[in-house]
């Protein structure tokens, strides 16, 4: 555990649970910093890629994750975080769903797990951070003081990935997407190393049927309950 003793909140859960859009919220409302720890595993296997690294080449992914020449631009009120890797902007390039693909892929390597830990910890500063990812409750920040779990229905997870990517003017059908969805939840689930599951600690907050505003309602409110002890 790092010695800082910033707040931590931490958000884990599947992809589509709404972690994503909810951890950048609650960062705006709470003026805290943000870790958005997919992105690295994104920005390792899309690097690697780059570099002709084989993903399944564990050590030599984990030289990509440890030197790593990533910065993270903050964007205008309510836009999200720019990416740049060795200077280059891959804000787009890290959200497709190959990329997401190869980071499940990467991800279930120990040694990358590794090379990644102490630079997600850093992130850990005053005012507080809000930590998005599969294992920020049970690996990252076991200590931290709130612990969130989303989770969806797959269908729903589904259905809101495709309204993000015809907002970006590409379409593609649902069964595709489930498919992709629930593959890639088995890589995460079933992995041998920081699997995803909720920290014993972490509130389980079903998504569901609720807008993202009700669902921001519902964490604001167990944050205060926190506070309150
Ligand atoms: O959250 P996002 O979809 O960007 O994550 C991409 C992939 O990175 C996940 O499917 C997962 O395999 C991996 N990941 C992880 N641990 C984290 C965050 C992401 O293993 N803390």
């Amino acid at each position: 555990m790092t010695q800082s003793s910033a707040p931590v909140i931490t958000i884990d859960g599947p992809s589509g649970s709404g972690k994503g859009t909810i951890a950048q919220l609650l960062a705006g409302k709470l003026g805290w910093r943000i870790l958005d720890s997919g992105a690295l595993y994104r920005l390792t296997a899309l690097s690697a890629a780059k570099q002709g690294v084989a993903l399944d080449d564990a050590e030599a992914v984990a030289r990509v994750a440890s030197t790593l020449a990533v910065e993270f631009v903050p964007g205008a009120a309510d836009q999200p975080v720019s990416v740049n890797l060795a200077g280059e902007d891959v804000t787009l390039e890290i959200r497709t769903e190959s990329c997401g693909a190869m980071a499940s892929q990467v991800a279930a390597h120990q040694q990358v797990r590794e090379a990644l830990l102490q630079r997600q910890r850093d992130f850990q500063q005053p005012p507080g951070l809000i930590a998005d990812g599969r294992d920020m409750g049970t690996v990252v920040f076991p200590n931290a003081d709130c612990k969130l779990f989303l989770v969806a229905s797959a269908e729903e997870r589904a259905r809101r990935r495709q309204r993000q990517l015809m907002q970006q003017g590409q379409s593609v059908k649902i069964a595709h997407l489930l498919n992709e969805i629930e593959e890639r939840d088995a890589r995460d689930m079933n992995r041998l190393h920081a699997p995803l599951r909720p920290a014993d600690d972490a509130v389980t907050l079903d998504t569901s049927g609720l807008s993202i505003d009700q669902v921001l309602q519902k964490v604001m409110r167990i944050w205060s309950e926190k506070q309150a002890g």
